[in-house]
């Protein structure tokens, strides 16, 4: 059983700090900037208490999860770093690399890979876990930590770790952002965004059954030009729309073009 610190009461800590005490672990205190947030989250916890400081953390954890924004890492870092006695201060970004936790002596990654938010179930078995940490036997107690809440854990260096972000931001943020100019465009021409529904269901199940690529339908796969201009006609209204339509459209062609699909 590890006894942890868990220092951000928000999104990610609500859902993994409960997890983590079902695997068996205890959460010794729960800090956050606001206090009611901590002991919000710490009434969830078997016995957690709420110091009323970051110098009041107990030095003695095994390990700090440090749950907090990414910006508020380096110096949440630093001040426990110059007060623990050789627990493990551990950060759950995607984006920061090892070195934001530099004056910790023993530090890590442990990089759950979801959209976590509050009231919204998280099957946990499911969630990849990424870990990354310079010393080997660190890496082994983040994956054997994460293998106690997940099916699929994985170690990462820190390049393949940013690489992972970027593909990340491009599945999930930009193909959300797609919908979300799908529903202003039905919105200006008043029409119902729900119409669309079943094709984004079947859209999302296809690209994860056959693969994107394989799934891909429409005018810029086909090079249907007459199509593609008109749309792009339609959109003169909206430029910053069109800009992005004739992108995509173009980055579709090429890889079509590129695996044969299409003659180019
Ligand atoms: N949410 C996700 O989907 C998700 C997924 C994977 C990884 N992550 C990573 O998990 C980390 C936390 O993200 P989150 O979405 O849970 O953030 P969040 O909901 O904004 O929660 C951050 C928490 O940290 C507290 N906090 C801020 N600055 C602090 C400081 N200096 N000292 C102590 N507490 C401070 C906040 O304060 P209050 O007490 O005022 O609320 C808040 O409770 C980030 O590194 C993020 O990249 C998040």
């Amino acid at each position: 059983m590890l006894r942890i610190v868990c220092i951000g009461a928000g999104r990610l800590a609500g859902h993994l700090m409960p997890q983590l005490e079902q695997a068996g672990h205890r959460v010794i205190q729960v800090y956050s900037r606001t206090r009611a947030h901590a002991e919000t989250l710490a009434s969830t916890l078997t016995a957690a208490e709420v110091p009323d400081s970051l110098r009041h953390v107990d030095p003695d954890a095994d390990l700090y999860f440090l749950t907090v924004p990414d910006d508020a890492i380096p110096d949440v870092s630093r001040v426990l770093a110059s007060r623990i006695h050789g627990g493990i201060i551990v950060h759950c970004s995607g984006v920061a690399p090892l070195e934001v936790l530099a004056e910790a002596a023993r530090r890590g990654i442990f990089y759950p890979l979801q959209s976590f938010s509050p009231g919204r179930a998280i099957a946990w078995r499911e969630v990849p876990i990424f870990v990354t940490a310079d010393d080997p036997a660190i890496r082994e107690t983040l994956l054997g930590l994460g293998r106690q809440v997940s099916g699929q854990v994985f170690g990462l260096d820190e390049k393949q770790k940013a690489w992972l972000h970027v593909a990340a931001v491009f599945a999930n943020n930009f193909s959300n952002h797609t919908l979300a100019l799908a529903e202003h465009i039905c919105a200006s021409a008043g029409i119902s965004f729900d119409w669309l529904k079943p094709l984004i269901r079947l859209t999302f199940e296809k690209a994860l059954d056959a693969g994107p690529e394989e799934s891909q339908t429409g005018p810029a796969v086909r090079n249907d030009v007459n199509t593609i201009q008109q749309h792009i006609e339609l959109l003169r209204q909206h430029p910053e729309w069109q800009q992005l339509y004739a992108l995509l459209t173009e980055s579709i062609r090429e890889m079509a073009h590129r695996s044969g699909r299409t003659p180019g």
